[in-house]
């Protein structure tokens, strides 16, 4: 069966100094951009405040995919869609009220995201499925760029393809996306790839998002 793949790379490794010329480099050929938005708290490490951030959001000449690894995130996820953001992905380990936020992201008007870190199962979020958009399956720990992709994590992309069944419902893959990596995922299933250092690193960073396409297409 061939699904639509989408390809959304990640600033995190871009040039911050200079964000709009590297945004341009990929945006004909990506279908969204990733923000990965880190408070220190929740993951140990800092990108964006919400200022920041939303100059970016308004910035962009592509939309906004927020994956927010915040800590108050039942607070902070509608604005993010306010800001008018296309995509908003919460963690599941960071929500109190998982339908209420994801609920609310979605009445803005953009799509609800609901994210899992590695050790946390699909198993346990199956009755969120109504409210959600796009499942995010981490495969490495939040909070850095340039990590290794872990292999051991497609057992859980695979099982929530099953969950996902016939629903129009994303299945996006983060951390350690590359050449070497994205056919492994594809094959268990995912269909939306974040891959911030292999675009960002490459000498051609557009090349590099459409060979990515490429061999997630394959599968
Ligand atoms: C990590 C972030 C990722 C990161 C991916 O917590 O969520 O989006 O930018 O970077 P790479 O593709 O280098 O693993
Ligand atoms: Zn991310």
């Amino acid at each position: 069966m061939s699904r639509e793949i989408r390809i959304t790379p990640s600033i995190l490794n871009a040039d911050f100094s200079r964000l709009q010329e590297e945004i341009s480099k990929i945006a004909s050929v990506s279908d969204l951009l990733h923000l990965d938005v880190m408070d220190n708290v929740f993951v140990p490490n800092f990108t964006f405040d919400f200022d920041s951030a939303s100059k970016i959001i308004k910035e962009s000449i592509l939309e906004v995919d927020a994956h927010l690894m915040v800590a108050d995130v039942d607070q902070i996820a509608p604005t993010y869609a306010e800001a008018g953001c296309a995509s908003v992905t919460i963690h599941a380990e960071a929500t109190k009220d998982i339908s209420a936020t994801l609920r609310a992201i979605r009445k803005i008007g953009a799509r609800s995201g609901l994210a899992l870190k590695p050790t946390t199962q699909i198993e346990d979020y199956v009755d969120f499925i109504d409210d959600v958009d796009m499942f995010l399956i981490m495969t490495v720990e939040p909070g850095f760029g340039g990590q290794k992709f872990m292999v051991d994590m497609m057992s859980k992309v695979s099982r929530t393809r099953a969950i996902i069944g016939s629903r129009p419902i994303w299945l996006q893959v983060d951390g350690g996306i590359s050449t070497e990596t994205i056919e492994i995922a594809a094959d268990a299933g995912a269909d939306t790839f974040v891959a911030g250092s292999a675009v960002f690193n490459a000498s051609d960073p557009s090349a590099m998002v459409a060979s990515l396409r490429e061999l997630a297409s394959k599968s």
